[in-house]
């Protein structure tokens, strides 16, 4: 694999506030990653560092082994930063065009309007007149036009309605098709879920969790094996089996709670317990998330 975003070490401070604290990442090419993290985390300054757009305290950010400034990497790179500004007097239409232009090897018009859904009315429209939905639309068709290969989204569908949203993230999921690389944030962690491959959790400025969805979850995650007992079972008995981090009834049912499911759930019928209706449940990433942070405010 290729590393195209090295960032060494990485601190940012405003004032005496450490926003971004000595972090250490690399994105491969081709990859789909979810920066998930709550208000303050860090996140959006870590992206603005990557683009270029604001210079780290300390520490190194490269993209394709350059610096993010240098011509050669901006023409590669796409944003949709959390505030789009764009200049208000223009048609959609114009300003897709117009963006276009700036590019050597630019996305098709015809493409950049499927991608973005927008319909012939709204492409006749003036930026000042567009919806909060339609604004951010706009925002992501800017991020394409110049068919960049590695694209950032801060926070991208916030505003978007359920039509806009999916549109959204089937062009995602057609743009990782054609080997993007793709860096986006969301504090919908179901996004993060079903889209990308790698989860990058921050947390006060650090990295906290950095893995795929699935691995985040079962690290993170308190998985638990839940049952009815066709005879008594001592909750002692269940506590002294090998990685069983806790047991207990709820609800008429005995949950045992574990990270290695199967090994439990093996040692658990070796044993001999009078298990019946077992269910397992893996847990869910929201969960998870809310568990990290707590956790780590409890440290
Ligand atoms: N220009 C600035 N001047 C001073 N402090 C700033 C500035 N930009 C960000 N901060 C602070 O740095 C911290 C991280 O902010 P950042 O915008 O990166 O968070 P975030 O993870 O993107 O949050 P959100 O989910 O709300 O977008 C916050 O405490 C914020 O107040
Ligand atoms: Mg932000």
């Amino acid at each position: 694999m290729e590393s195209i975003i090295e960032l060494k070490q990485v601190s940012k401070l405003f004032k005496n506030k450490t926003a971004v604290d000595q972090i250490s990442l690399s994105f491969q090419k081709g990859e789909v990653v979810a920066i998930l993290g709550p208000n303050g985390a860090g996140k959006t300054t870590t992206m603005m560092m990557m683009l270029g757009l604001l210079e780290p305290t300390d520490g190194i950010v490269q993209l394709f082994g350059k610096h993010p400034k240098e011509k050669s990497v901006r023409e590669k790179i796409g944003a949709l930063l959390q505030e789009v500004s764009v200049i208000d007097a223009l048609k959609v239409r114009e300003i897709l065009q117009l963006f276009r232009s700036y590019y050597s090897h630019p996305l098709s018009y015809e493409e950049l309007v499927v991608f973005t859904g927008f319909s012939k009315d709204e492409l006749q429209k003036r930026a000042n007149k567009l919806s909060g939905g339609q604004k951010r639309r706009l925002g992501f068709a800017l991020a394409m036009a110049g068919n960049p290969d590695v694209l950032f989204f801060d926070e991208p569908t916030v505003g978007m309605d359920v039509t806009a949203r999916k549109l959204f993230w089937n062009t995602i999921n057609e743009l990782k098709n054609r080997g993007k690389t793709i860096i986006f944030t969301t504090h919908y962690l179901q996004e993060a879920d079903d889209s990308a491959e790698r989860i990058i959790l921050f947390h006060e400025g650090k990295v906290i969790g950095d893995g795929t969805p699935r691995n985040i979850k079962t690290t993170l995650l308190k998985q638990s094996i839940s049952f009815t007992a066709k005879s008594t079972i001592h909750f002692e008995d269940l506590k002294t089996v090998q990685n069983v981090t806790d047991a207990f009834e709820k609800d008429g049912r005995i949950y045992v709670i574990t990270d290695k499911i199967d090994e439990v759930l093996t040692d658990l019928y070796k044993v001999g317990f009078p298990l019946q209706n077992i269910e397992i449940d893996r847990g869910r990433l929201e969960d998870a998330f809310e568990q990290l942070v707590e956790n780590r405010e409890a440290i």
